[in-house]
């Protein structure tokens, strides 16, 4: 049996573009009776086509009637939406499931975070439970899971303390445009004294530096120059948290819940940054393993972690070819390297099992889309036993 009516929002910016992009590949819409498309602006106007198919026309993202007839709902449109339109259509007593890709849902009980191939069994439990909200997670939390899943499944981990480097795509479409633009912009400020060779590498310095810092630097988006900078600082700031950033707030909070472990949360510590990278987000991990296992063991049990985590040697060439933003973009491998015993920090415990890791994800596919279409998949199944 196929899923009834599912409609879609945010479509067409960019994470509900990946989404569609690995739908198709997928062939997702097969599973699907009618898939409609909804809009907040352009009502009336052609749906996208899905191969040989073709949608009716746009509905309104408004209209609560034509979302009330949707068996489930997946929106990619934000939390701006999700605030105005899922509590009303809940308490007109719409019983469908709500698949979103924004925040604001995440953390209410009755919400299930999503990411199966870490807790595919809390979702099953939520499902049979009747619980019908389903939200992903973070970006840099889901892709911290994805590396790890093998160490959080074994319970292998005390604590952990991760630093960021988050790629531009994080902060969305217009974000990553005007990062591309402060790159040509410091680009062209250098471009003539590049092509002369015997320029002085400190005037070419001082020239690029000038076009970063220079009023003229396209930054009404991201507020300050990113390129060839970065910028230790990611969301809004939490209240009364002495100095705690949103993004860090939800590395310990999300992933706990992820992992349904709210009642004896493991330790998680995180420091996030923006770099310039597009859409891939690393991170680095120093972790604290519950027991002083041996670096081959550890890396096997990250290896089985789930189907597409795989780890890198810890040499050079290894981790410079394929442990980058630049090797992993627009691909759904989890890479995880870098990893060594932390010798010198024995002496703070006797049993040792201290470790560094680091990964790079593709923060629109495992941190955005995939767990939403994957969703689907699940319901499907759900929906055939
Ligand atoms: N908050 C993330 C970031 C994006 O800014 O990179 C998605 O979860």
């Amino acid at each position: 049996m196929k899923l009834r009516r599912v409609g879609f929002i945010g479509w067409r910016g960019m994470v509900g573009a990946v989404l569609l992009q690995r739908m198709l590949a997928e062939d997702d819409f097969s599973i699907i009776e009618q898939p409609l498309f909804f809009t907040t602006s352009q009502v009336g106007q052609p749906a996208p086509r899905l191969g040989c198919r073709q949608p009716p026309a746009l509905l309104d993202a408004n209209d609560l009637n034509a979302l009330g007839e949707m068996e489930a709902i997946v929106t990619c449109q934000g939390g701006d939406y999700t605030a105005a339109v899922h509590a009303r259509l809940r308490s007109r007593g719409w019983n469908g499931y709500w698949i979103d890709a924004a925040s604001k849902l995440r953390l209410a009980s009755d919400a299930v975070i999503i990411l199966d191939p870490v807790n595919r069994s809390l979702i099953e439990q939520g499902l049979a439970d009747g619980k019908k909200d389903f939200i992903g997670g973070n970006c840099t939390v889901s892709l911290m899971m994805m590396a790890l899943a093998g160490l959080f499944n074994a319970d292998l981990i005390d604590w952990l303390s991760v630093t960021t480097y988050q790629a531009i795509s994080g902060g969305g479409a217009r974000q990553m445009r005007e990062l591309l633009a402060q790159m040509g912009h410091v680009h062209q400020a250098v471009s003539e004294m590049l092509a002369e060779p015997t320029y002085s590498i400190l005037d070419l310095d001082k020239s690029a530096t000038a076009a970063l810092r220079s009023a003229q630097l396209p930054n009404a988006e991201i507020g300050f120059p990113l390129a060839g900078s970065l910028l230790p600082w990611v969301d809004r700031e939490v209240a009364h948290a002495h100095g705690l950033s949103r993004e860090e707030w939800k590395g310990a909070v999300e992933a706990n819940k992820i992992l349904g472990r709210e009642a004896a949360p493991i330790p998680i510590e995180s420091l996030c940054v923006r770099i310039d990278a597009l859409r891939c987000h690393s991170q680095a991990f120093t972790i604290k393993l519950k027991q002083d296992l041996p670096t081959d063991e550890i890396c096997a049990i990250l290896a089985q972690g789930n189907d597409w985590v795989s780890v890198v040697a810890n040499d050079r060439q290894q981790s410079l070819s394929r442990l980058t933003p630049a090797a992993v973009s627009g691909s759904l491998n989890i890479v995880v390297g870098r990893l060594r015993k932390l010798n010198s920090l024995t002496k703070f415990s006797a049993e040792g099992g201290y470790i560094s890791a680091f990964t790079v994800g593709d923060q629109l596919l495992w941190g955005a889309a995939e767990p939403l279409r994957r969703m689907l998949r699940i319901l499907h199944q759900h929906d055939c036993n």
